[in-house]
């Protein structure tokens, strides 16, 4: 990809990483991803955030196309996860820039994987400006967005906020900007990356949405460090991050089993017609054909979570237990939660399950099913009147719009 003049005398400079499909390590990004790196030509040439180290020599490449990298005066490190400072030490060896903007949580991160000793970094404050000479920039904080190190960059002048990871999507594409793309689509994109990377820190989002309305930043233009720039939906992406962190259950559930000889999957196709017949949307994932991830995208605004395991070794199989553990640490609010699985003598999962989701903070009605062997056409009738139940329950306590 080429530079991209993104505002006069901004350019994105990263790297499009069309084959990624293990993000980080424990998402999956289906549509691949970017790392967006912003060059700004100004008295002082700065570039904002570098890329993955597998995309070094792509960023400097890129930066030569509008200036010689020796040049740059200035790097601003919004976020120090390796996918953007991967690369720091070849370009800060490149550049030798004379000053290397960074937070205080920041030049730990750095002092801790670098040798930083001859690195000019300046910790910024909170809400500290620096000037770039016709610009400004200023620095706000956004600690556990999703890293202690997080914080964002405003540029006044151009009315462009760099983001960091905070209203980023995993999509990899020629095009720079949201203009291509309908809003729904896009919203996805950007839904599954919060329900992955930002959903634990939820409640900061509110916060750092009002430090930036009590800045009085007027943003025309946001640019984050992964996807697209978003220049058509700067209102819908402030709104829609509300949303995702409200977290307000809708006419939704998610079910999520596995199943060794179809019975657990019998239960789960019993209990979803039960709360389609109340109306409810329902999610059905058979974790095998599934990644963690994907179920967490349709997690975050579902009224309910229902989890199916057989009994296996006195627990859940180990798909189930790889979904409960990552759906813990992403702890998702505001949910009713449900337990069932099949079993052949000792019947441990749905306790085990439901205790699970009792330990989310979820709200459990029902007790767990467990049916022994296979179900039969009175047990489906129950699931059936079960899935009807969570349904009601669903639609009394559903706030949120679907
Ligand atoms: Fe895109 Fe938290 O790194």
């Amino acid at each position: 990809m080429n530079p991209v003049e993104i505002k006069p005398g901004v350019y994105w400079v990263g790297a499009v990483d069309w084959n990624l499909r293990d993000f980080h390590g424990y998402s999956k990004s289906s549509r691949g991803t970017t790392y967006n790196a912003y060059l700004v030509l100004d008295d002082k040439v700065t570039l904002f955030d570098t890329v993955d180290s597998r995309f070094t020599s792509e960023l400097l490449c890129q930066i030569a196309q509008i200036i010689d990298p020796a040049k740059i005066d200035q790097i601003v490190v919004n976020h120090c996860e390796p996918d953007h400072s991967g690369c720091l030490a070849e370009i800060v060896d490149r550049v030798r820039p004379e000053v290397m903007y960074v937070s205080k949580m920041g030049k730990q991160f750095l002092d801790g994987r670098f040798h930083t000793h001859d690195w000019p970094l300046h910790v910024v404050g909170n809400k500290e400006t620096a000037s770039l000479g016709k610009r400004t920039v200023q620095f706000l904080e956004t600690r556990m967005l999703h890293w202690p190190d997080s914080m964002v960059s405003y540029i006044p002048e151009d009315k462009l906020l760099i983001s960091q990871d905070a209203f980023g999507q995993n999509i990899a594409s020629s095009q720079r900007f949201d203009d291509w793309i309908p809003w729904p689509e896009l919203k996805s994109y950007m839904a599954h990356y919060y329900a992955n990377i930002i959903l634990p820190f939820s409640a900061q989002v509110p916060k750092a949405l009002q430090a930036v309305q009590e800045l009085g930043w007027d943003i025309d233009m946001i640019a984050p460090d992964h996807g697209l720039v978003l220049k058509d939906n700067v209102a819908n992406t402030l709104a829609a991050y509300q949303e995702f962190a409200a977290q307000q259950p809708t006419a939704k559930a998610v079910i999520v089993y596995d199943t060794m000889w179809k019975s657990t999957a019998m239960m789960a196709d019993s209990l979803a017609s039960g709360l389609s017949a109340e109306d409810i949307e329902v999610k059905l994932f058979a974790i095998k054909s599934w990644h963690h991830s994907d179920v967490m995208g349709e997690v975050w605004d579902a009224g309910a979570v229902l989890v199916g395991s057989p009994t296996h070794n006195n627990g859940v199989l180990p798909l189930i237990a790889d979904m409960l553990t990552y759906m813990q640490g992403l702890k998702p609010q505001n949910k009713i939660g449900y337990a069932f699985g099949s079993y052949g003598w000792s019947g441990e999962a749905p306790k085990k399950i439901a205790q699970w989701l009792q330990d989310m903070g979820m709200d459990l009605p029902e007790e767990p099913a467990g049916i022994k062997h296979v179900p039969t056409h009175d047990q489906a009738k129950d699931l059936f009147a079960v899935g009807q139940r969570l349904g009601r329950q669903i639609k009394d306590r559903a706030t949120g719009s679907r």
